[in-house]
């Protein structure tokens, strides 16, 4: 690394190892992930490379490599020469259970921020000519899997706590719109053994939230409905939940499936789960970064409580109480429909 005359490291050493080396990094977990080395090192002790690549059916020269730059990142652990073990770090990445294996594997995500110059250029997201983000999720299994899987722990971890904390209310019956598989109406119900709910989605994720495990004395008080929330009509309910639904469409879309939900469903009352930006332009928030993966992947955006408010106000509903999660971020958006 090149230093400053004062020994500091130059702006441009700090950008390319912090900024740059990002893209590698990210391929090499995606890598590692996919064929399993954290899962085949699992809690034990340290392996050899070449036996690693050896029963991953994979080039030792290359893993081993990849394996030692992950190492210096901090991922694993090089014991000796070759010889590499788990740490905490990349037991998450262990695809029975890690936290993190589903959204290093993110495939389409990836080739979509590939695409970010056309996307500045045009102000449309990628794949547009394709179709869209969703329709190439369509055409997919593995990234369709791996995006809900992944949407699944990335917004659970994000919004758990306050899905748990809210008061819900007299809401009896709940439609969690856009709800994918359906794990925040699970967080809601589990919590709430007089209330029932209604799981809305495309049918590739209602045919996966179906077929998954629930926990135990959930999955009864659950119906499921492949339907298009921008246009069918919505199945008897007094609350509607949408969680990383509305960062998904641009302005003009949010009002409509907002003023839409006033005439297609009897729900009274709305709980809006997203990021909300900071007004302030100093404040460091993880909607920022969300906010381009909205901008690249949909052309949806994260917003400001303002922003909310102009557009609920707009579709004929009335933002009562924001809660947000101190940690994550996550915060809920509470409304009721306007007189
Ligand atoms: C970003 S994901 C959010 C999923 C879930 N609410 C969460 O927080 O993890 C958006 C969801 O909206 C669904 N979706 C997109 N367009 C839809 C439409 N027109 N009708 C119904 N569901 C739709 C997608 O299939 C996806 O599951």
């Amino acid at each position: 690394m090149t230093a400053s005359t004062d020994g500091a490291p130059s702006h441009a050493d700090v950008l390319w190892l912090t900024q740059l080396h990002d893209i590698s990094l990210s391929r090499m977990l995606y890598a590692v992930t996919r064929l399993g080395v954290p899962d085949l090192l699992g809690r034990g002790e340290d392996h050899e490379a070449a036996e690693i690549a050896d029963r991953l059916e994979v080039d030792a020269d290359s893993l081993d490599r990849i394996l030692r730059a992950l190492a210096a990142a901090g991922i694993f652990e090089r014991t000796s020469g070759t010889r590499y073990r788990n740490t905490p770090t990349s037991l998450l990445l262990c695809t029975n259970g890690g936290q993190l294996a589903d959204e290093v594997q993110l495939q389409a995500e990836y080739l979509a921020f590939g695409d970010i110059e056309h996307v500045v250029r045009t102000g449309r997201p990628a794949m547009a000519e394709q179709g869209g983000f969703y329709q190439a999720l369509d055409r997919n299994d593995d990234w369709a899997n791996t995006f809900r899987r992944a949407c699944r722990s990335r917004s659970g971890r994000t919004f758990s706590a306050v899905l748990r904390s809210h008061d819900w209310g007299r809401s009896r019956r709940i439609l969690d719109i856009g709800g994918g598989v359906g794990h925040h109406l699970e967080t809601v119900l589990a919590g709430h053994p007089g209330k029932t709910g209604t799981l809305i989605d495309r049918a590739a994720g209602i045919a996966q939230a179906r077929e998954r495990e629930w926990q135990p004395g959930v999955r009864d008080r659950v119906e499921f409905a492949a339907l298009d929330y921008m246009a069918d009509p919505m199945p008897p309910a007094d609350c509607a939940l949408l969680v990383n639904v509305l960062h998904n469409l641009p302005d003009h879309q949010v009002c409509e499936l907002l003023a839409g939900l006033r005439q297609r469903s009897a729900c009274d009352r709305l709980v809006i789960g997203e990021y909300v930006l900071p007004e302030s332009p100093h404040e460091p928030h993880p909607g920022l970064l969300a906010d381009v993966w909205m901008l690249v992947l949909v052309g949806g955006r994260e917003r400001r409580r303002s922003e909310f408010e102009n557009l609920f106000s707009e579709a004929g509903w009335k933002l009562v109480v924001t809660r947000e999660d101190p940690v994550t971020r996550g915060a809920l958006l509470d409304c009721t429909r306007a007189e």
